[in-house]
């Protein structure tokens, strides 16, 4: 008996402590993860970022967004980075999906990942490094800093497919951004929160014309466009003119993390439909908030944190998953760590220690 109520006991223990643990991994992912191991890491991501910033300015903006369209593919697991291989196993690389065609900073990426191994090797995933640039971004870009939670691994496989689904797109409606948040884990909140990225940056004039000139096929623009705004929009991206053009997302402070892009929606001046939704959708909750965050800049930054380090949760790998990738357009392949590099890879492609993705 007495043996019993031992075993009952216990058991509800081993219980209790598992219902206690958190179930995500999420809560274990420590600012301080790299504190032994890498312990400049931070300021070496920040190095690197400034460097590449004097000669691309637009650097920070690219760099914010490959995190973003990491985390909602798979969650926080760098699978943006990964390139098409058919060995060892077939990959099919997301950055070939239409919502990722123009994205940047690959090629950033794997500098600072090399400069990451040469102070650290083998230590630091692509995925945190993915984490570490983008706030470092939004600080040299004038924006709020915060401390970034580490420890993630690199996934060992990409999906195309899902990239294309979960990614949410600049026609959306609100109704269509806040279910593809919400699948995320994420909510209204943070979709306003985090669509405040776009007070810096810009996009092709394919990802608004139709908002210009053929809105909803009647061949007339989007009513909830400010019709200077929509006129400035029409010079930079002309009917039928070049697609590549580009239109910044913030005509006030197109180059400074700040909250004109709320005070922009409030004066409809969202450059995309997406944008312009969160405050032009009749009766819609993220009214409010965008006009708290119009109004109050230190209440934007507390909420972008907040809801970046939640971002930055999505599906992490921890422990024992994946594996901290060699180079972060590929996974480790057994194969290629028995081949000889210095034998098949001319010296200087080794130095650099990085293939680029293009
Ligand atoms: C709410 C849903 C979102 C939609 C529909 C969306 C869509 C887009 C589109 C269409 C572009 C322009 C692409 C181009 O034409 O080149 C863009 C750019 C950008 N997005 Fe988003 N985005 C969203 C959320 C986010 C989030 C959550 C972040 C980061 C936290 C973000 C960061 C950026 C940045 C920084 C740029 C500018 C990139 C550059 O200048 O290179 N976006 N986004």
């Amino acid at each position: 008996m007495g043996f019993i109520h031992v075993t009952v006991a216990a058991l509800c223990c081993v219980v209790v402590v598992f219902v206690g643990f958190p179930l995500s991994s999420n809560a274990e992912l420590d600012p301080s993860f790299y504190k032994n191991t890498c312990p400049n890491v931070s300021s070496i991501v920040r190095e690197v970022v400034r460097n590449v910033s004097k000669s691309d300015p637009r650097i920070f903006t690219s760099l914010i967004r490959l995190h973003f369209h990491d985390c909602f593919v798979l969650g926080c697991d760098a699978s943006i980075l990964l390139n098409n291989t058919d060995t060892p196993t077939k990959i099919e690389s997301e950055q070939q999906d239409s919502p990722n065609s123009n994205l940047r900073g690959f090629d950033v990426v794997n500098q600072i990942k090399t400069a990451v191994e040469n102070a650290c090797p083998g230590i630091v995933s692509c995925a945190d490094i993915l984490t570490l640039a983008a706030e470092v971004s939004s600080v040299l870009a004038g924006g709020p800093n915060w401390e970034v939670p580490l420890g993630r691994r690199d996934g060992l496989t990409a999906n195309r497919t899902l990239a294309n689904q979960n990614l949410p797109s600049g026609l959306f409606n609100l109704t269509q951004l806040k279910s593809a948040f919400a699948a995320q884990g994420l909510n209204t909140i943070d979709l306003v929160a985090l669509s405040g990225a776009h007070t810096i940056g810009k996009a092709h004039c394919s990802s608004i014309n139709s908002r210009l000139f053929n809105f909803s096929n009647n061949d007339k623009p989007d009513p909830t466009l400010d019709p200077s705004y929509l006129q400035t929009l029409r010079n930079t991206c002309p009917n039928n003119g070049p697609e590549t053009n580009l239109a910044n997302f913030d005509p006030t402070t197109p180059d400074t993390f700040d909250n004109n892009y709320y005070t922009n929606l409030q004066d409809k001046k969202g450059l995309l439909q997406s944008d312009q939704a969160l405050f032009s959708t009749s009766d819609a909750d993220t009214i409010s908030i965008v006009n708290t965050f119009a109004s109050n800049q230190d209440a934007f930054y507390e909420s972008y944190k907040a809801s970046m380090i939640k971002m930055g949760n999505i599906g992490v790998l921890m422990g024992k998953n994946g594996e901290i990738r060699k180079q972060c357009n590929f996974i480790n392949k057994k194969l290629v760590d028995q081949l000889d590099l210095a034998s098949v890879v001319p010296k200087k492609s080794l130095e650099e220690g990085i293939v680029s993705s293009f």
